[in-house]
C-alpha cells in the first residue's frame, strides 16, 4: 500500500484528484470506478475545476459507481445516480451513455446485479477504482460480515443505515431498505485502487485496515492483498497509524 498523508481535507482532494487526473491523460479511454458519500466531493470539484480549465478531457472515459439504492429512481435526489450527475458528470464533458450505475428501478435484484458484473466486464474491467471508507471499515455497502461477498449483489440496508437516512426523505417508508452494490471481488479486480480518506472520526478503523487483520469482519482489510492500492489520508485520518 501507497500511503499519501496530507495536512487536512482540501489538501487530500486536491491529490485523489491529481492521480485520477494523471489517470485520465495516460489513458483517455479509462474506466473509472467512482464513489459517492461526503469524502470524495472535493475530489469531482477540483477534476471540474481543471476541465473548466481546459486542463482534463472527460469525453473517451467510461464509468462504474459502486453502488445504488434499489427502488430509487435516477431523478430522486437521494439516488446515487442523481449525486453523480450533479457532483461530476453534469459539469465535464462526459457521454453520460458511458457512465454506469447499478440499475436501481430494476426490481429483479439477481438481474441487475448480473447487469452490472456484465458491463464491467465488457468495457474491459476497472482501470482505477476510487473508494471512500466507512466507520466499520465498510466499502461499497460491503457491510461486516462473515465471509466478503465476491460480486455485485443485493444488500439489506441496516436499521440503524434507516433510521440515519429517514431525515433525507418524506416519509419513513420512502427509505430504501436494500441497495445493489459491486462485491469485494469486484472491487479487488480494479487494477489500481485509490482510497480517500479524511478526519479524526476515521483514524480507528484507518489503522485497523493497514495494520490489522485481513478479516471480512473490516471489509476493507482486504485492500492489503491488492498489488496497487493507493491511500490518501489527512492528518486527522492518519492520527493512529504508526
Ligand atoms: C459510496 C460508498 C460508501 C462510502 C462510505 C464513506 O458510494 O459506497 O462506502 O464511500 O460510506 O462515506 P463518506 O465519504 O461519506 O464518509
Amino acid at each position: 500500500m501507497k500511503i499519501y498523508r496530507t495536512k487536512d481535507y482540501e489538501e487530500m482532494s486536491k491529490k485523489a484528484a491529481h492521480i485520477i487526473a494523471a489517470q485520465i491523460v495516460l489513458k483517455p479511454d479509462c474506466v473509472l470506478g467512482l464513489a459517492t458519500g461526503s469524502t470524495p466531493v472535493g475530489t469531482y470539484k477540483n477534476l471540474v475545476e481543471w476541465y473548466k480549465n481546459g486542463d482534463l478531457d472527460f469525453s473517451a472515459l467510461s464509468s462504474c459507481n459502486l453502488d445504488e439504492y434499489r427502488g430509487l429512481s435516477p431523478e430522486n435526489d437521494q439516488s446515487y445516480r442523481y449525486f453523480m450527475n450533479t457532483n461530476l458528470f453534469d459539469h465535464v464533458n462526459i457521454r453520460k451513455d458511458h457512465t454506469f450505475v447499478p440499475d436501481g428501478q430494476e426490481e429483479n435484484s439477481d438481474k441487475a446485479c448480473q447487469m452490472y458484473e456484465q458491463i464491467i466486464h465488457d468495457l474491459g474491467g476497472i482501470d482505477l477504482q476510487l473508494l471512500g471508507l466507512g466507520h466499520n471499515g465498510h466499502i461499497g455497502f460491503n457491510e461486516p460480515a462473515e465471509e466478503f461477498p465476491k460480486i455485485t449483489h443485493c444488500v439489506d440496508l441496516t436499521e440503524s443505515t434507516i433510521q440515519a437516512n429517514k431525515r433525507f426523505f418524506e416519509k419513513e417508508s420512502d427509505v430504501p431498505r436494500q441497495a445493489y452494490t459491486m462485491g469485494i471481488g469486484t472491487i479487488m479486480s480494479a487494477k489500481k485502487i485509490l482510497v480517500v480518506v479524511s478526519g479524526e472520526d476515521k483514524a480507528d478503523i484507518l489503522s485497523k485496515i493497514i495494520n490489522g487483520p485481513i478479516t471480512p469482519q473490516v471489509p476493507a482489510s482486504i485492500l492489503q492483498l491488492h498489488p496497487d492500492v493507493t491511500i490518501v489520508a489527512d492528518n486527522a485520518a492518519l492520527s493512529k497509524v504508526k
